[in-house]
């Protein structure tokens, strides 16, 4: 590394999953001290898990890192130039689905029809110009559960009245957004970001429902592969996605500095953006990670630095396959000791640590790794992983990167 990027020693990142470990885990190949807040039992194997009382105590930092984007809408990042992430700001475009909406309409950004309804007469008229399968969306941060596909406009209308008010998920209610359902296949693009400057990560594949085939309720994602390979006339599609993305916000003066995850739905070619983050994917961010963490490291410290920074072909396949606690999304089962018959590659999500035990204490435990030269080989390595540990209640889909059960509803 050479200029500015060389005077970085001290790294601290926030968040407590399996994303953060893996974040760590790349960082920690370049020699770097690392901090993290809060942490789980894997980061504490990469660096050091800190107590914060306030976001202030970030300043004696070089660099800070935002796993998650609930620090970034609190606004960890304004006012304070060694965060790694957006300002409150520029974190709307995933703290609020109404603002990343109507900011997609005014920059002319292709997303589904929609409409934004603030009171259940407004859901209801606006569900009458939709039809089957609604998809209705809840403004605010929801931790992936704020959004509803239904059948039927009954289901549909007394859902969305339940996440308006409050009573489908806990302490989070508001407006709620009606959008015209898109089948197509997903496909999550990710790029580094400074200002209006952008390289693409290698594109990965997440799997969203619990269970095989694309069954069960939605999840913050059962696994992931990657690279995936698209042709070059969508990756030129996507990439005009990012520049309109990026010179809209230069526009509305938000200066943007971080990750930048588009959601897509690929339709018959053309993609469609689904949902902003401002953050990495998790667990998209375990396989981006894995096949080329050094390359990855280097080049957001590039990026911080308003440095040179590339897109890369990574030489590397990667597999993801998350082993999650039963009872996951709803209510996953919690303080099982987790045992490994061996060493193997996971990176720790919901593990925390009691009495020299490990101690499953979340939805999503463990992601599973697998890299390789080709995709085989790594989705392989990913599924023997496995056999290596046991939890009570462990369960994960047997589809991981096999390639038609990406073809979601189709
Ligand atoms: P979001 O948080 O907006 O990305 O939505 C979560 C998931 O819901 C997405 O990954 C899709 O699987 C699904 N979804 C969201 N919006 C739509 C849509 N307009 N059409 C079809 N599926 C959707
Ligand atoms: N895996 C989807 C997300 O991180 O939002």
């Amino acid at each position: 590394m050479a200029g500015e990027s060389m005077k970085i020693k001290s790294i601290c990142i926030l968040g407590s999953g399996g994303r953060e470990h893996a974040i760590g885990y790349a960082f920690q190949k370049l020699g770097f001290e690392l901090f993290f807040y809060p942490g789980n039992a894997g980061t504490k194997k990469v660096g050091k898990n800190i107590v914060l009382d306030n976001f202030s105590q970030l300043e004696e930092f070089d660099l800070v890192i935002s796993g998650s984007e609930e620090y970034l809408a609190k606004g960890v990042a304004d006012r304070r130039p060694n965060v790694f992430g957006p300002d409150s700001q520029g974190a709307r475009l995933e703290s609020s689905k109404c603002f990343a909406k109507l900011f997609m309409q005014k920059y002319e950004i292709k997303t589904a029809r929609f409409e934004i309804a603030t009171s259940c007469e407004q859901l209801y008229d606006a569900l009458k110009r939709f039809s089957s399968p609604y998809v209705v969306k809840l403004d605010g941060l929801a931790q992936g559960k704020g959004v509803i596909i239904a059948n039927s406009f009954d289901e549909a209308l007394d859902n969305g009245k339940k996440l308006m008010n409050g009573t489908l998920i806990n302490g989070v209610k508001g407006s709620v957004i009606v959008d015209e359902y898109l089948r197509g296949l997903e496909l999550s693009a990710i790029a580094i970001v400074n200002g209006t400057n952008f390289a693409l990560l290698p594109f990965t594949r997440d799997y969203k429902r619990a269970f095989t085939n694309n069954e069960g309720p939605n999840t913050g994602g059962m696994g992931a592969y990657g690279p995936v390979q698209i042709d070059e006339k969508l990756r030129e599609k996507i990439e005009e996605l990012f520049k309109k993305t990026l010179i809209g916000l230069e526009k509305e003066g938000i200066k943007y500095r971080g990750f930048l995850y588009i959601g897509l739905m690929i339709v018959e070619g053309e993609p469609y953006v689904l949902e902003y983050n401002v953050r990495l994917g998790d667990p998209e961010c375990e396989v981006i990670v894995s096949m080329e963490p050094e390359i990855f490291a280097e080049n957001v410290l590039k990026a911080y630095s308003n440095e040179h920074f590339d897109k890369y072909t990574p030489k590397y396949h990667s597999v993801d396959v998350v082993l999650a606690s039963e009872g996951y999304p709803e209510n996953p089962k919690k303080g099982q000791e987790i045992t490994f018959r061996e060493e193997g590659f996971f990176f720790y999500g919901g593990v925390t640590e009691k009495n020299g035990k490990l101690i499953v204490n979340g939805g999503r435990v463990l992601h599973s790794m697998g890299v390789g030269e080709t995709l085989q080989q790594a989705k392989e390595r990913a599924y023997k992983n496995i056999e290596k540990v046991h939890f009570d209640g462990m369960y994960y889909r047997n589809d991981i990167a096999m390639i038609h059960s990406n073809l979601d509803e189709q």
